[in-house]
C-alpha cells in the first residue's frame, strides 16, 4: 500500500513466515537464533546475499527488547508482528488456566489494522471485551510493543494511531 515494488512486499511476506521459527530451540533470544537458522535456509535455497541479509535482519530484530526498524522490510515485519493480537492466537482451551497474555488475546473480539485513505496515519482499532481483561491489562503487555510500532511507522513517515473501543488512545 506504501508503493513498494513486489518482490520487496514478497521478501516482508517471506520474513513475516519465517520470523518466529527461533521458537522451536527456545523463546528466549528466538529472534537471533531464528535469524541465524533463516540464513542457512534461504543460503541452501540459493536467494541472493542481498535479500538474505535483509530477511535475516528483520527476523533478528522483532523481539522488541533488542528490535530496531532497520529497513522496510524490518519496520513492516515490527508492525505486522505487534498489532497481531486476537482470540484465535490463544490455543490454550481452558479458561481457567489462562495466563495474562491468554486472557488479553482472548479479550480482543475485533482487531483491524488500515491506513487512512491519505497513507499518512495506521490505524490499529481494537475491540476489547473489558469484562475478560482491562484495557490497562491489555498494555500491561502491549504498551512497549505499541511504541515499537510507533518507531517503525515513523521509518514510513505513517503516524501509528490506535483505538480501543471507540476511544483514542495513542
Ligand atoms: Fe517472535
Amino acid at each position: 500500500e506504501l508503493g513498494y515494488d513486489q518482490r520487496t512486499a514478497e521478501l516482508a511476506r517471506i520474513a513475516g513466515i519465517m520470523h518466529d521459527i527461533g521458537n522451536v530451540i527456545n523463546r528466549t533470544d528466538h529472534a537471533q537464533s531464528g535469524a541465524v537458522m533463516a540464513f542457512r535456509l534461504l543460503d541452501k535455497l540459493s536467494m541472493p546475499a542481498e535479500e538474505i541479509c535483509s530477511i535475516v535482519s528483520a527476523i533478528g530484530n522483532h523481539d522488541e527488547a533488542t528490535a530496531q526498524p532497520l529497513d522496510p522490510i524490518s519496520a513492516a515485519l515490527i508492525i505486522a508482528d505487534k498489532t497481531d493480537v486476537r482470540r484465535s492466537r490463544v490455543r490454550n482451551d481452558d479458561l481457567l488456566t489462562f495466563d495474562i497474555h491468554d486472557r488479553v488475546n482472548y479479550a480482543v473480539e475485533h482487531a483491524d489494522l488500515a491506513f487512512s485513505p491519505d497513507k499518512s496515519t495506521l490505524l490499529l482499532d481494537l475491540q476489547i471485551d473489558t469484562k475478560l481483561s482491562s484495557v490497562l491489562e491489555y498494555f500491561e503487555i502491549f504498551l512497549e510493543r505499541m511504541l515499537l510500532c510507533k518507531r517503525a511507522c515513523t521509518f514510513f513517515d505513517v503516524r501509528f494511531s490506535m483505538l480501543v473501543n471507540g476511544t483514542s488512545v495513542l
